[in-house]
């Protein structure tokens, strides 16, 4: 019989920390949504002490995940347990997270205590941890520069004062992948009660090898690796769930695990996290990168066509990649979308089907053609359209060419009033993001990163803007989507003002009913 593998999420936790601007607390119910979906075990929704924003985004988490734990992240602090444990304990199943260096490292130079002074915080950690739950994973942060002696003791310890889950953290990606296999072998050879907890591993990818660290640990007994969607997480990122989930199904009949990951939902989890997240995915990225299953060379391709294993060691429907045999214009009918939106992934309460398709109409009149991308790109803004957007562009106008200055004239309805504004720019994009300004009369706010992408392939591919926005020391994201960027980037911007508008009411409401969390560093 195969070892089950549990998947441990932590792109909400891990991964958010690494994002240029936050995520809002519905992109954050998405998320974590869609990771159900695909099966992980536990979803690490983040960091509860951190913020108010953070604390009601895990509670929300907790509230509506059924079919995978949702974890939460402390120091080992009480303040932070307490914390975590309040805004988990909506869940029926919780599990809280605890951690502590243990390097020599951290505790000397950046904890500046004694490894006994951070053993008893950690038992201390557990013991307050399960007050709440008798599910608690403790982690030795920079386990792999830690003191294999000190480390043994540690893991001992924690365990006798009630944790459940030991993860052992190659925090700064320093190890190679038989050296942190030995590190896991030494664990299971020394520590007498090892039997009464699962081991798990949780590597950063400084030197690439955070997949083949996380490998070799579960080859030595770990039976749990912590990794996100697409690798993200701090610096270089952390372990990627899509590469460990392929390699234990893909290889199993040599590894002989296996793990809960539906693997067809790999490929829609990972594009909306990365558009959600604004971190686009490498095209040579393995498993989910747009060539990972494009064969490029005659050779290559002539082989495929004989035998697609030739060059396939799997194929690219076993990760939800399908591909279209219809051809989608404003001849097709609903039955036409829906089917492909079948095939797609996409179940029929995921999106609203006439609204999809009068949207489809309209990109069909002026594309001709729509493709996949189009219409998952459809779905995808109608899910982040706000429900009562403050904020909504009515009409947009702008001048620009080799010897005119760019000008641009906007209309916005702010609530229930309608604003107009004229301005210029060095380009349209500037001078219609000034209207807006104008037009709505917000403060304080720049631009901090504007990026243009393609979807698709052509002059008739759409555009897609991603901006990043400071506003009140906070970062906001915003995408969006059009056939002509000046209103992509009008659509992004307004995106952003109805997140900001969205905090501003938060914070509000934070100042008549504070909610006692203790505001930190985020950064851990
Ligand atoms: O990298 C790390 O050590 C962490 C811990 C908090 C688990 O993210
Ligand atoms: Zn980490």
């Amino acid at each position: 019989m195969n070892d089950r593998i549990l998947i441990f999420d932590t792109t909400l936790r891990d991964g958010e920390q690494a994002l240029l601007a936050s995520l809002t607390n519905k992109e954050k119910l998405q998320i974590a949504f869609a990771l159900e979906r695909l099966g992980v075990d536990i979803i690490e929704a983040g960091f509860p002490v951190s913020s108010p924003g953070d604390f009601k985004s895990v509670q929300e988490i907790a509230r509506n995940i059924k079919n995978a734990t949702v974890c939460g992240l402390a120091r080992s602090l009480y303040e932070d347990i307490d914390a975590c444990g309040e805004s988990l304990k909506v869940a029926e199943h919780f599990r809280i997270h605890t951690f502590i260096a243990t390097s020599d490292i951290h505790v000397n130079a950046k904890l500046k205590k004694t490894q006994q002074d951070v053993l008893d915080m950690a038992v201390k950690a557990v013991k307050r941890a399960r007050r709440y739950t008798d599910d608690v994973e403790f982690s030795c942060e920079d386990a792999g520069r830690t003191d294999i002696d000190y480390l043994c003791r540690m893991v001992e310890s924690a365990i006798t004062a009630g944790a459940t889950t030991i993860n052992i953290p190659d925090t700064v990606g320093y190890t190679i992948p038989s050296e942190f296999g030995g590190i896991i072998q030494t664990l299971f050879n020394r520590v007498p009660n090892i039997d009464k907890a699962v081991i798990s591993v949780h590597c950063h990818n400084d030197l690439g090898l955070a997949v083949a660290n996380s490998l070799s640990a579960v080859q030595q007994g770990a039976r749990q690796i912590e990794c996100t969607i697409n690798g993200l997480g701090e610096r270089a990122g952390n372990c990627s769930l899509e590469e460990v989930a392929m390699i234990l199904q893909t290889r199993q009949s040599l590894l002989n695990f296996e793990t809960g990951i539906n693997s067809n939902e790999i490929y829609r989890t990972s594009k909306l996290i990365s558009q959600l997240c604004n971190m686009p995915v490498q095209g040579n990225k393995a498993i989910v990168g747009a060539n990972a299953f494009s064969h490029s060379s005659g050779i290559h391709q002539d082989g495929v066509l004989k035998s697609k294993d030739t060059y396939e060691i799997m194929t690219p429907e076993s990760v939800g990649i399908s591909k279209n045999h219809l051809n989608m214009t404003s001849r097709s009918g609903r039955h036409v979308i829906q089917h492909r939106m079948k095939e797609l992934g996409y179940m029929p309460n995921d999106y609203d089907l006439e609204v999809l398709y009068s949207n489809f109409l309209a990109l069909a009149d002026k594309k001709g053609q729509v493709f996949d991308y189009d219409l998952e790109a459809l779905v995808f803004f109608d899910q982040q359209k706000h429900q009562q957007a403050y904020y909504s562009l009515v009409y947009l106008q702008a001048n620009s060419g080799a010897n005119i200055i760019p000008t641009a004239t906007i209309q916005v309805e702010v609530g229930d009033t309608l604003k107009t504004a004229t301005e210029v720019g060095n380009g349209p994009v500037n001078a219609a993001f000034n209207a807006i300004i104008s037009a709505t009369g917000i403060d304080g706010l720049e631009v901090v990163d504007f990026k243009l992408d393609s979807k698709g392939e052509g002059s008739d591919a759409l555009a897609q803007v991603s901006v990043v926005v400071e506003y009140n020391q906070r970062r906001f994201n915003g995408i969006g989507l059009a056939t002509d960027i000046v209103e992509a980037g009008v659509k992004a911007l307004i995106y952003v003002l109805n997140n900001t508008h969205m905090a501003d009411q938060i914070d509000q409401h934070k100042q008549l009913n504070s909610i006692k969390v203790v505001n930190i560093d985020k950064k851990v």
